[in-house]
């Protein structure tokens, strides 16, 4: 292949990669890679620009630790205040070029092509740097390479920012109904914030995605919103409920699933599912479906075993709170006939970190 279809098949390939990985970290990683493969550079950082204080942070910086620098210097900052393209052919002869990165990270810099990263609007919101190129200079053709892959960059950017905003929002929401659920039932917003930190631990543990250890800790809060509909005399009764009394209590499942099912909304998917299973037991006998093992999802398995605990250890108008050991032992008695065997033995590999959330969330 000469170099002109390697650069193309790199491209195809990079092209592949982006569309598959998820996380801006992950994304903006990738490019660096394909970007300093593709130019033959040594390294290729991908940097932030903090307009307020004036300063790039590095996203991604091939074997080196994060580093910020002043755009008032040196040639990344050339190129994002200037937003204009910059190759330098001899760093150490050249003006716009400042040693302090070198001095910091032990690097010796030759050749640098400096990229900005633009948004729609023509503002820069990054740098993408390309250093030493491995034989000659960087050349027109390679600043052309880069402003390509740099567009990439910059939407992917441009969307994880907006997608954080978006998230932003989703999670108040959520935490607005969970606190709303909480109000009639006295429960506390620290309870629902254990419940997904101790979610979250066990569907770590377990193995799921990143995707769904974030979508378990912003939806498993959510376990008990359909209480709302639960007349407070049963929610604050001090003592048993009669069976009639259970009966409707039990209905706070399909109502918080009907409440928080949207079809769009990944995240309220999961609320709505896991509001209705999280009273299913392993061995079939919860409700409202009594499903049985694994026709429970794992996000349902994990929650019950979560809210339960949290329920335990905490105070309720119908009981006193019981002591942490207490309730762990519940747990392992339970372990196959209420709960999901696997996850009660990955809870108790993992007591420390359980005993850290609870001492650091105490109500
Ligand atoms: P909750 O108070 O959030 O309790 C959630 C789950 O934790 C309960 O689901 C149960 O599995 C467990 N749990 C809580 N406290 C105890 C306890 O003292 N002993 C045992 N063995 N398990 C406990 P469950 O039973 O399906 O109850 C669902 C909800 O119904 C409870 O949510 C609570 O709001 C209400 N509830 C249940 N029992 C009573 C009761 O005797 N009196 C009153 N006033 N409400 C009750
Ligand atoms: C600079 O932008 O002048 C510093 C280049 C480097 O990262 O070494
Ligand atoms: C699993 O067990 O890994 C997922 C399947 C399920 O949700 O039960
Ligand atoms: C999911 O894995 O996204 C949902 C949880 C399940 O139902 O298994
Ligand atoms: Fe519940
Ligand atoms: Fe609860």
């Amino acid at each position: 292949m000469n170099t002109a279809e390697k650069q193309l098949a790199i491209l195809l390939e990079f092209g592949k990669v982006i569309n598959k990985t998820k996380s801006l970290d992950d994304v903006l990683e990738s490019m660096a890679r394909f970007a300093r493969d593709i130019l033959q550079a040594d390294r290729c950082s991908i940097f932030v620009y903090d307009k307020y204080k004036e300063e790039l942070w590095s996203k991604v910086a091939h074997d080196t630790e994060p580093i910020r620098i002043s755009t008032k210097k040196g040639v990344a900052g050339y190129a994002a205040l200037s937003k204009e393209t910059q190759i330098v052919v001899d760093a150490y002869n050249d003006y716009r070029f400042n040693p302090d990165v070198d001095k910091v990270t032990g690097y010796l810099t030759h050749t640098i092509l400096s990229v900005p990263l633009l948004d729609n609007q023509e503002n820069t919101i990054g740098v993408f740097q390309a250093l030493n190129k491995k034989v000659g200079i960087f050349t027109n053709v390679d600043a052309e390479l880069l402003l390509l892959i740099s567009n990439y960059a910059a939407s992917a950017i441009e969307n994880a920012i907006l997608y954080d905003r978006l998230r932003d929002t989703q999670t108040k929401i959520i935490n607005k109904l969970a606190s709303a659920a909480e109000f009639k039932d006295q429960e506390t917003s620290k309870h629902t914030k254990r419940v997904g930190l101790y979610s979250a631990l066990l569907a770590e543990k377990y193995g799921l995605s990143h995707d769904d250890i974030t979508k378990i800790e912003l939806a498993a809060p959510m376990h008990d919103a359909g209480k709302i509909g639960i007349a407070d005399k049963l929610l604050l009764k001090p003592d048993k409920l009669s069976n009639e009394e259970f009966e409707l209590m039990k209905t706070h499942t399909q109502l918080g699933h009907d409440l928080l099912f949207d079809e769009e909304n990944e995240y309220l998917k999961s609320a709505a599912l896991i509001a209705l299973e999280h009273h299913e037991k392993w061995d079939g006998s919860g409700y409202p479906h009594g499903k049985k093992g694994e026709e429970i999802s794992i996000f349902g398995r994990i929650v019950a075993i979560a809210d339960v605990f949290d329920a335990l250890i905490s105070v309720r108008p119908y009981k006193a709170p019981w002591s942490f050991e207490k309730a762990y032992e519940f747990l392992k008695n339970n372990r196959g006939t209420h709960f999901d065997p696997t996850l009660i033995d990955l809870f108790s590999e993992n007591i420390e970190k359980i005993h850290t959330i609870y001492q650091e969330l105490k109500d």
